[in-house]
């Protein structure tokens, strides 16, 4: 059967869609009945859809449009770039201004001594890229064995099969036949959700640190060539990291000589009230994955900047080999280098950062305010990064049944009311462009807090 002739609505762009695109991240089935939100432009912070509602994108896209949806400079970037040189490459030694100006201007705002940049298109190329050179890293140091990488329950790192693999959701694993082997998953820091009765957030640390010691030690430390984690996990429900938890975490990787990674894809560039998480949470990588802020997702590109040991590394083993046999036909694409740029630069003259942390404490607030309501367990978030966990018991934290979907009923109420949010089960993430101003924070707090209102009354409408 043809959607297209079958579906009510004609040859809408909502039934075409129905009858030709593949959504990521939703339910095949019921999205051939209920069909898309379609969106069809976007200004400041706002987007507007086919009948020309208003919403406050309460999620930067897919936490990356920081500087909101008609930021002229970038298209002018775009488009002069795109006259002058709309394509090269970096293979084989070629080079163009606009990626060496990136890479070096990344250098110079790592958050760490970083020594290259690798480019990239998408987070997930950049965590793949990332466990490939791990991999490398430790063949060049003829440690061969010393291959295992350690992930956390909860992660999100990415879709390719590698960065899927890093991924610990099982919806990513699941019939896809992941992960692959030689990915470890070590525990969700996550304190409301897994902390013990009576211990405290520090005690939580140390327990989880322990953890981690005790599966080097069971894997055997000579097997442990990474580890890979996100500051403060996005994807997998807006995780905070308890207190001490990488203070505790850092030390055993150090003592077992284990390569860290850290995700910056969504906490880069602002994100927590520091240009980058690796700042907020004292962290010392030997890799870092971006992306998403980095061009304020106008234009795809990610990186991985790397140290020079890691560099060092590969200096050694493509020597031996004779090449570094990788690498993308769109790394450092000259045109999303250039907007790249151009964002960086925006970021520097409106002091980005610092807006952050004039506005975050609105935000931080208003999430605390709605921790009061019935139906929310907790409000946790850092910067302009908050999630709220739905509860049935606020007392006894039980959690609703996922099959009656209250996450997704909140996200839907949010969206009649204007606002757009996402729910991960029954976290609601909200994670607004960076430009956001306090007024349009109340205005997304009071929506939220709507929703909220909508939802307990459907609930107790429905027993
Ligand atoms: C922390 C983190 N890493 C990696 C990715 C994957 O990025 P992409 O979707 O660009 O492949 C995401 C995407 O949301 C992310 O949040």
């Amino acid at each position: 059967m043809n959607n297209v002739t079958t579906d009510p609505r004609g040859n809408s762009a909502a039934s075409r869609d129905i009858a030709f695109a593949i959504h990521p991240y939703t339910n095949l089935k019921t999205h051939l009945a209920n069909g898309p939100l379609v969106i069809t432009r976007g200004e400041g912070v706002h987007v507007y859809d086919e009948e020309g509602k208003q919403y406050i994108e309460g999620m930067a896209g897919l936490w990356c449009t920081a500087l909101g949806y008609n930021e002229n400079r970038l298209v002018e970037a775009a488009m002069k770039a795109m006259r002058r040189l709309p394509y090269y490459h970096q293979f084989g030694g070629k080079a163009h201004d606009t990626g060496i100006d990136l890479a070096e201007q990344l250098i110079g705002m790592a958050p760490v001594p970083m020594s290259k940049v690798f480019f990239a298109n998408s987070g997930s190329e950049a965590n793949d890229t990332a466990m490939k050179l791990v991999w490398y890293y430790w063949n060049a140091m003829g440690k061969p064995e010393k291959k295992k990488i350690i992930s956390r329950i909860k992660a999100y790192h990415g879709v390719t099969i590698a960065s899927a693999s890093l991924t610990g959701l099982p919806n990513n694993h699941r019939d896809f036949d992941l992960p692959i082997a030689r990915v470890l998953h070590t525990d969700c820091p996550q304190y409301y959700r897994f902390g013990q009765e009576g211990e405290s957030e520090e005690a939580f640390a140390s327990r989880l640190a322990d953890n981690l010691e005790k599966l080097i030690q069971r894997e055997g430390p000579e097997t442990i060539g990474a580890f890979f984690a996100e500051p403060v996990m996005g994807a997998g429900g807006v995780i905070v990291p308890p207190a001490t938890y990488f203070d505790k975490i850092q030390p055993i990787l150090k003592k077992h000589d284990i390569l860290f990674v850290v995700d910056e894809v969504i906490c880069g560039f602002g994100r927590t009230g520091n240009m980058f998480g690796t700042q907020t949470y004292n962290l010392q990588p030997d890799m870092i994955s971006i992306a998403k802020n980095l061009s304020s997702a106008y234009l795809p590109i990610s990186a991985l900047m790397i140290n020079e040991r890691v560099f060092q590394g590969m200096v050694q083993e493509s020597e031996k080999i004779g090449t570094f046999g990788h690498g993308f036909t769109y790394s450092g694409h000259p045109v999303a280098a250039a907007v790249a740029l151009e964002t960086l630069k925006i970021y520097a003259e409106r002091d980005i950062v610092s807006h952050v942390r004039k506005v975050a404490p609105r935000l931080q607030s208003g999430l605390l305010k709605l921790a009061d309501h019935p139906l929310v367990g907790e409000a946790r978030g850092i910067g302009l990064l908050g999630g709220l966990e739905l509860v049935k018991n606020k007392k006894t934290r039980e959690s609703f049944d996922p099959k009656h979907m209250v996450g997704a009923y909140v996200a839907k109420r949010t969206e009649a009311h204007g606002l757009i949010v996402r729910a991960i089960g029954d976290t609601v993430a909200i994670c607004p462009p960076l430009i956001i101003e306090e007024v349009q924070i109340s205005q997304l707090i009071e929506r939220l807090g709507r929703a909220l209102d909508d939802t307990a009354a459907w609930l107790s409408h429905n027993g």
